[in-house]
């Protein structure tokens, strides 16, 4: 039996470490904080009956072993770093779910054909380097560069120097490396994050993929004039056409519709003086969806808006692209067997796309995956972030009937 007790005590006690003032939690991948927190994972991982080690990346990886198998393993993962004060259902729920999933077999004695990983793993939040985040998964898929561990925090300590200090030897980050002969699947549940589930009044989402970022810088280039000088009809206002862009960009997502979504989300005003008309300004547009060319064709649509918008204003500009994230599909045959469990569960789902990245998105790289969300009220990176105990153990009784199903074949 999943015990709801006890994975609502195990929440509580790791928001114990990080705690902050105002209920939240901040820890920081490789703080004092993020080694506490590790020890007690590490704690519960040994009395779900798991031998633990750490990888060079600094994932920490439990292994209930199955006794004399030589298949690959079923893995479950999260993340157990925080965002500075942000929530203690973030990442957390999925790693404490998983090492409930294994101490439920390890305490039942059920018997299993291949082993089962439960992996924390490291700096997914990405909070202190500033560097996109999920950066244990990324080394697991063999994406880790020099620039990576050449990257600085706040105080100008690389991630390098970082890693050494916490006992990791930076330059044995391959060894992190792992491929679809050692890990047969990868599960993960995570909190949602958004309004979807609650709005729904439904307790668990089940995912259907992963929506795959685009980040693209636009620049507008007119002409710095006086603004009492400059008459209407002879100007060209950059920040006119930035912001006749900015309209384009949810006009044009709304038309595709679906799963899309699109935002201009920072706008930059040279010189931002009053009394001279914006010279130069750029925008960064985030535009996303699970489906890979309706993305394109979002961008490539923006594209033309943008060059007819700057021809009717007299402007020049670039469009830049800053950064591309594939989309990651959930596996058909676990979104089937997801389907079969809940319905024999009695647990309501609502089928789904995952707005936000997560380490899911880059195991899905090398092997199938699945991915759970849990209602959250408050969405998430805030103290008030919240999931029910009664969620978040429908949806771990979820969670270990697929492993379990894959773990016995
Ligand atoms: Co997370």
């Amino acid at each position: 039996m999943i015990n709801k007790q006890r994975l609502h005590e195990r929440i509580e006690s790791l928001a114990e470490i990080g705690k902050t003032a105002d209920g939240g939690v901040t820890r920081i991948a490789f703080t004092d904080e993020y080694k506490k927190g590790l020890d007690l994972i590490t704690a519960w991982m040994q009395q779900a009956g798991m031998r633990v080690r750490m990888d060079q990346a600094g994932n920490l990886i439990g292994i209930l072993e199955a006794p004399s198998s030589e298949l690959p393993a079923v893995a479950i993962g999260s993340h157990i770093d925080s965002v500075g004060n942000g929530g203690k259902y973030d990442g957390t729920v999925g790693v404490i779910a998983g090492i409930e999933v294994a101490q439920h077999i390890y305490e039942e004695n059920i018997s299993i054909k291949r082993p089962l990983e439960v992996i924390a793993f490291c700096e997914e939040e990405g909070s202190r380097f500033q560097s996109g985040g999920v950066y244990g998964s990324r080394a697991m898929a063999g994406k880790i560069t020099s620039d990576d561990l050449a990257v600085k925090d706040k105080e100008g300590v690389t991630r390098y120097e970082v890693m050494k200090q916490f006992g990791l030897d930076p330059e044995r980050i391959q060894e992190a490396e792992r491929d679809s002969s050692e890990i047969s699947l990868y599960l993960e549940m995570h909190i949602e994050q958004g309004p979807i589930l609650a709005k729904k009044d439904i307790p668990v989402g089940i995912i259907t993929g992963i929506t795959g970022l685009s980040l693209t810088e636009i620049v507008f280039e007119g002409e710095s004039n006086h603004v009492g000088a400059t008459p209407m009809d002879m100007r060209n206002d950059a920040l006119l056409g930035a912001c006749e862009a900015a309209l384009a960009v949810e006009k044009i997502v709304n038309k595709y519709g679906g799963t899309a979504v699109g935002t201009a989300a920072t706008m930059d005003v040279l010189p931002s003086q009053v009394n001279i008309i914006p010279g130069i300004v750029s925008t960064v547009v985030d535009v996303r969806d699970v489906d890979l060319i309706r993305r394109e064709n979002i961008l490539k649509d923006l594209e033309k808006k943008v060059k007819e918008i700057c021809e009717n204003r007299g402007l020049n500009y670039q469009f830049i692209t800053k950064l591309k994230a594939n989309p990651a599909m959930s596996a058909d045959h676990v979104l089937e067997r997801m389907r079969i469990e809940s319905k024999q569960l009695g647990i309501k789902t609502f089928e789904m796309p995952s707005g936000g990245g997560h380490d899911a998105q880059l195991i899905a790289e090398f092997t199938d995956m699945g991915m759970i969300f849990v209602r959250s009220e408050n969405g998430s990176h805030n103290p008030k972030e919240y999931a029910s105990p009664e969620d978040i153990t429908s949806g771990t009784e979820l969670l270990a009937n697929v492993a379990l199903h894959y773990l016995k074949c």
